[in-house]
């Protein structure tokens, strides 16, 4: 048969080699390793030798060029515990690395000995072994809005790596991530930050971690009052404005309504007046933009003012007519009690904004007093004629007067005992905390005009 005829000096040729051996060969599956600082390496390969002999031995030498003794790198101190040879049956020979370092960065040749002394071999050029660390590439900082590419730097190429970032510390899972780069399509200051990267597997041999700033125009611009609560006239009020911006913010400016009021990131109002209340908005500016707060509501209270009484029908009154008074006042928040007050009388003859005889008759006739009460304070009129024609009130104007007065001072009292016992509450002072105690001396800075009247109510108490 023709086939067993060409096959059987092929067959001879195949036993001839298997009995006087092959060549030394030795052949690595890598030439060439980027390993990462602190991995483990591993080298591998297989050899032949020439047959009839048994190998006896298998070690790796460093820089055999330099070392020409070509000793086991096993047994230098450099490599102790780090190095971990394995060879079997079919010729298989690898050698593990453990924690490599940038100096390790060497090339790693397998030496191997057989029982016949002449017969060793080392397989040359061997591995090449380069080690690198990772590390981050920022551009510093960017402005929002713009995009950004971080990159991922080895120093070699790693073999089929897979990067992973973190942002802070806490892994990036939402950003797009091109091989070695991290790319921010549009960056907002949210993105500012620490940021590292790894190789997927090596997660603990991460980079250490580069800022990426952000530029952007003020943000959260709020304004706060101090003190908070309410505003008391003639009370000192002190606007602040916050605001987060990059670069820090270089301008604030205080609008009042539409107009712009002053600048600073705070705007005090010492001694404020009605006319302040309106609403108060801080403009915050950097060199990237500018940003205002919502507007703040400052609403300055005071007790009632200008009060005054207006008489309708106006002109002479007939008799039998009917006669409203109407009293008014400038006052925040608006008066809720209005008292009347006829001279003559011992106490009040009405109450309400409006004050109607229906049918005037010469009885009614007289002076006549408006007091206007809100929870800040009181304040009274004038005595204001209300008369017929030919009948004289003059002579009762001192009387008329007197008895609003009287009763403007009740009322100061009230109020301000009332604001004491809240006060007190608040700031628990020792001093004035017992109310029912007799003999509680005012302290001496306090000795106001409004104390003084307190302490002439009580006693007629
Ligand atoms: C070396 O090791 C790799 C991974 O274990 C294996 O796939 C390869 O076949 C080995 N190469 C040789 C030449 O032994
Ligand atoms: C700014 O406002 C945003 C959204 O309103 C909020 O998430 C963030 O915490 C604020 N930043 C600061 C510093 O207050
Ligand atoms: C911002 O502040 C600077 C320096 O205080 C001042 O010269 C400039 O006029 C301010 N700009 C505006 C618009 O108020």
């Amino acid at each position: 048969m023709a086939s067993l005829r060409v096959s059987l000096p092929l067959l001879l040729l195949l036993m001839i080699v298997g009995a006087f051996g092959t060549e030394w060969s030795v052949k690595y599956n890598q030439q060439k390793i980027c390993a990462l600082k602190g991995s483990t390496v591993f080298m591998n390969g297989t050899f032949t030798h020439p047959g009839g002999q048994t190998v006896t031995e298998v070690f790796w030498v460093m820089d055999p060029d330099q070392n020409p003794s070509w000793p086991d790198m096993s047994k230098n101190a450099d490599y102790s515990g780090r190095v971990e040879y394995l060879t079997d049956e079919w010729k298989h020979f690898s050698l593990n690395l453990n924690n490599v370092m940038k100096k390790d960065e060497h090339q790693y040749c397998v030496r191997i000995k057989t029982d016949q002394e002449k017969q060793k071999y080392l397989g040359r050029p061997g591995v090449t072994l380069t080690v690198t660390e990772l590390h981050v590439e920022t551009p510093g900082e960017v402005t929002e809005g713009e995009t950004a590419d971080l990159t991922c730097k080895t120093t070699c190429s790693l073999t089929d790596p897979t990067f992973i970032w973190y942002k802070n510390g806490h892994p990036l899972t939402t950003k797009t991530i091109n091989n070695n780069q991290l790319h921010l399509q549009t960056v907002s200051s949210e993105d500012a930050g620490s940021y590292s990267c790894a190789v997927r597997g090596y997660q603990h041999l991460h980079s250490t971690a580069q800022n990426l700033r952000v530029r952007y125009p003020p943000k959260n611009v709020s304004v706060s009052i101090r003190p908070s609560g309410e505003i008391m006239e003639g009370s000192s009020v002190t606007l602040t404005c916050s605001s987060d911006a990059n670069p820090p913010v270089k301008n604030y400016t205080w609008i009042k309504g539409s107009t712009s009021v002053g600048e600073g990131k705070t705007y005090s109002i010492p001694n404020i007046r009605s006319e302040d209340s309106g609403e108060y908005t801080c403009q915050s500016r950097n060199d990237h933009g500018e940003r205002r707060s919502a507007a703040v509501q400052l609403n300055v209270l005071y007790p009632p003012k200008n009060v005054s009484v207006s008489i309708s029908p106006s002109g002479e009154i007939v008799e039998g007519s009917s006669v409203t008074l109407t009293c008014s006042s400038d006052a925040n928040p608006p008066a809720k009690n209005y008292t009347w007050f006829k001279e003559g009388g011992t106490s009040p003859v009405g109450s309400g904004q409006n004050y109607s005889i229906i049918s005037i008759t010469a009885d009614h006739t007289g002076l006549y007093c408006c007091v206007a009460q809100n929870e800040h304070g009181a304040q009274r009129t004038a005595g204001v004629p209300v008369s017929l024609k030919g009948y004289p009130v003059i002579l009762y104007v001192a009387v008329g007067v007197g008895l609003c007065f009287i009763f403007l001072v009740f009322l100061t009292v009230v109020l301000w005992r009332s604001r004491r016992k809240k006060q007190d509450e608040n700031m628990d002072q020792p001093i004035y905390a017992n109310e029912g105690e007799k003999d509680h001396s005012p302290p001496l800075e306090d000795k106001s005009s409004v104390y003084a009247n307190v302490v002439a109510f009580k006693k007629q108490h």
